[in-house]
């Protein structure tokens, strides 16, 4: 996959460099459902990012703005039998820099994304929203995704539980840690 994509105006989507891992990590903080789950500084994101950069089947994306990172996604290549061995991207983990809302730039970050999935030919873009994000259910429809399935999720670590994440690995439990009943976990993007 290009690793460097011109794209509209001033902004490049480019893959991720380990560099930008604390600005990826502020913008999955600065949100009312990440800040609840986010650590920025935490060394797991680093660990993660290099599981990431290994696997070919993954690419992390960010949009870079006059050389700062103002916008990210995550797109994985899923493969699979059904559909005749159809490959399905992924969309996962998108943000746009809370002051960078609203001026077009998600619209080029998932249509880069599209266009990445059609050139690997995928058959098929999927991703899911939490169903609290109404604004992003209609920014997702505006760019021809349909709502057609109802996602689901378990949460197996306390890191989607409402809530902070905690401090460290070790703190990590599950249905049973008498943390509370499972419903009451966010599990979405
Ligand atoms: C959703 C998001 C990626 C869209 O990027 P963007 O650059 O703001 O979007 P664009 O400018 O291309 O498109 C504008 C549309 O995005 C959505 N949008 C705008 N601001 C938003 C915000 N603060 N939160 C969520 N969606 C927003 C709206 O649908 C808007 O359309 P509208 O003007 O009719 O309300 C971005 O707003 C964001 O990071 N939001 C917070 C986190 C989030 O919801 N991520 C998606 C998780 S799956």
């Amino acid at each position: 996959m290009a690793t460097v994509e011109p794209t509209a105006g001033r902004v490049t989507i480019r893959q991720a460099r380990r560099a930008d891992v604390d600005a990826i990590v502020a913008m999955l903080a600065d949100d009312e459902l990440g800040a609840r789950r986010e650590k920025p500084g935490d060394s797991r994101y680093l660990t993660a990012f290099d599981a990431l950069e290994a696997d070919p089947r993954e690419f992390l994306a960010v949009a870079e703005l006059d050389g700062e990172v103002v916008g990210t996604l995550q797109l994985t290549f899923l493969a699979g039998l059904s559909r005749l061995g159809a490959t399905r991207a992924q969309i996962e983990a998108v943000r746009v820099r809370s002051d960078q809302r609203g001026s077009g730039l998600g619209r080029v970050l998932i249509e880069w994304a599209i266009d990445q999935a059609r050139q690997r030919g995928a058959a098929l873009v999927q991703l899911t929203t939490d169903a609290s994000r109404t604004d992003a259910h209609r920014f997702y429809e505006r760019l021809g995704f349909v709502a057609s399935h109802v996602g689901m999720k378990l949460a197996l670590n306390q890191l989607y539980r409402s809530g902070t994440a905690p401090a460290a690995r070790s703190d990590v439990g599950g249905p049973t840690d008498g943390a509370g009943p499972a419903a009451t976990w966010r599990t979405s993007c």
